[in-house]
């Protein structure tokens, strides 16, 4: 094989969200903060949680298994399995390896790849992985795929809001409906401690919260104007956000990303030539002379842009938000939540043609802008997107649980966090059918897991 195939992107997508849920409202209410903190401060409805029934590995089993069942995938045409995670239950031994129990049992073993870890970002850069893949010249003709999962669980305090779980599954190959632009991502990675996790006896990250912030946001303006740049080398009409039907972000909270949309308009702003400005951000040119790098925490910019930018953020990032409000930061896959709520928010007929940017970051640091354009071929995109809206669906199946009721289950987490050997003792009756979850670990500890029917 080998050569250059075209239209390489996503051919099928599966999302997997735990099946209990903590309100955040009554969190405000539970962990005694001002009413609105976590709701509208934050813009956060529900957050998705595992018992110590779920681990990577179940949740990682769960959506992939869901993926190959849905889609009557044969085990043999995969040629390629990542992982993008950031929880990490074992120093050596890959999440894609216990994956490939679901091949291995057919006979299909010649499957490439393991796992990819850097915060949030591992997802993308799994996906990335898959999609150099198929356009190598190491392809062989087989699809990807690329899982990415998360537990996302902070101590304590003013971060604990902010987590989430779930994993998503992609099916990536040649002739999809979603394709990749080539040669538009525009990346930036430097080092800085803003979220890390060197503890390894935790499940906690370390967080500086302001930090974490400012290097998301300075993050998104590399990315942002570099993938303007490369844009414009082969469409030099191309205006930024205004050529873009959405642009979609990692969200670790949804006023971040509504923040972002702002922050994108005012680099377009910034950018813009003087005959332009005046007419496209009227009332605004008292900001000409400021400077990104001054303006992370500038109330004055940041209100005058999330203003400008309210009815831009309606049209082209609200519609991502879904599953980011009702289930959290999911950490790899928030993205690709992001990516499914847009899917699922209109009818092919509507998303047909369109183009749209992401914004993938992961704390430590590493970010990446990249695009995608849905194929013109309605046929193409209905069962992908069918197969989402039953996913989606499952949101509003789930079980809200006292906070707590939810502060125990993450207490008895922490404390049993390295326990071997450990018998759980989470519900599994809460568990949606169809989902792995965690039977034993014995006291070398070697996990098992069973499927709920
Ligand atoms: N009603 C409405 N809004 C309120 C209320 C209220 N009653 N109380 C507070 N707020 C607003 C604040 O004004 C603030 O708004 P602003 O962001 O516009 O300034 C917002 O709610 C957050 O409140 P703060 O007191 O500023 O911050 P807090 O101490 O709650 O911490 C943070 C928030 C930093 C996001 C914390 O949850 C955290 O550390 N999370 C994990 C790190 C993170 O997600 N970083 C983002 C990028 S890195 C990543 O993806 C992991």
């Amino acid at each position: 094989m080998g050569g250059r195939v075209e239209n390489v992107g996503v051919l099928a997508m599966e999302l997997y969200v735990p099946s209990q849920y903590v309100d955040q409202t009554e969190l405000e209410k539970y962990n005694g903060v001002s009413p609105g903190k976590y709701t509208v401060g934050l813009g956060q409805s529900k957050m998705g949680f595992c018992s110590d029934r779920e681990d990577i590995q179940s949740l990682c089993l769960t959506v992939l298994h869901r993926l190959i069942e849905k889609n009557n995938i044969n085990v043999h045409d995969i040629g390629r399995l990542e992982v993008g995670t950031e929880t990490i239950i074992d120093k050596s031994k890959s999440v894609k390896t216990f994956l490939m129990t679901l091949f291995a049992k057919e006979g299909a073993t010649d499957i490439e790849g393991i796992d990819t870890t850097n915060a949030c970002y591992g997802g993308t850069a799994a996906l990335f992985n898959a999609i150099n893949w198929v356009e190598s010249s190491s392809w062989d003709g087989r699809k990807a795929i690329v899982v990415a999962g998360d537990i996302a669980v902070y101590g304590k305090g003013p971060a604990r809001p902010t987590g989430g779980a779930g994993a998503v599954a992609l099916l990536i190959g040649p002739n999809a409906p979603l394709v990749f632009d080539r040669g538009v991502r525009a990346s930036y990675m430097a080092h800085a401690y803003d979220f890390y996790k060197p503890d390894l006896a935790s499940e906690f990250p370390l967080v500086d919260g302001k930090l974490s912030i400012q290097c998301y946001l300075s993050a998104l303006d590399s990315c942002y104007n570099l993938f303007c740049k490369k844009m414009r080398k082969t469409d030099p009409d191309f205006r930024g956000l205004l050529s873009l039907d959405g642009m979609l972000f990692h969200s670790p909270y949804c006023k971040l990303v509504q923040k972002s949309l702002a922050r994108v308009c005012f680099n377009d702003f910034l950018n813009s030539p003087p005959e332009v400005r005046e007419q496209q951000f009227p009332g605004l040119s008292k900001f000409k002379d400021y400077k990104l790098a001054d303006t992370y925490f500038d109330r004055d910019v940041e209100n005058a842009f999330m203003t400008y930018s309210q009815k831009l953020f309606d049209e082209k990032t609200k519609p991502s938000l879904y599953i980011s409000r009702n289930v959290g930061n999911m950490y790899t896959p928030s993205l690709y939540g992001g990516l499914a709520s847009y899917l699922v928010s209109k009818s092919p007929k509507e998303l047909v043609g369109k183009k749209f940017a992401l914004f993938s970051y992961g704390s430590g640091l590493a970010s990446t802008m990249y695009s995608i354009n849905i194929c013109d071929d309605v046929s193409k995109l209905n069962g992908l997107i069918d197969s989402l809206k039953l996913s989606v669906s499952l949101l509003d199946k789930r079980e809200s649980v006292d906070p707590a009721v939810f502060s125990d289950i993450m207490d008895l987490r922490t404390a049993n966090y390295h326990t071997a050997p450990y018998t759980p003792t989470g519900s599994i009756d809460v568990l949606f059918p169809g989902t792995y979850y965690l039977t034993n670990i014995d006291d070398q500890r070697r996990r098992t897991y069973d499927r709920k029917v």
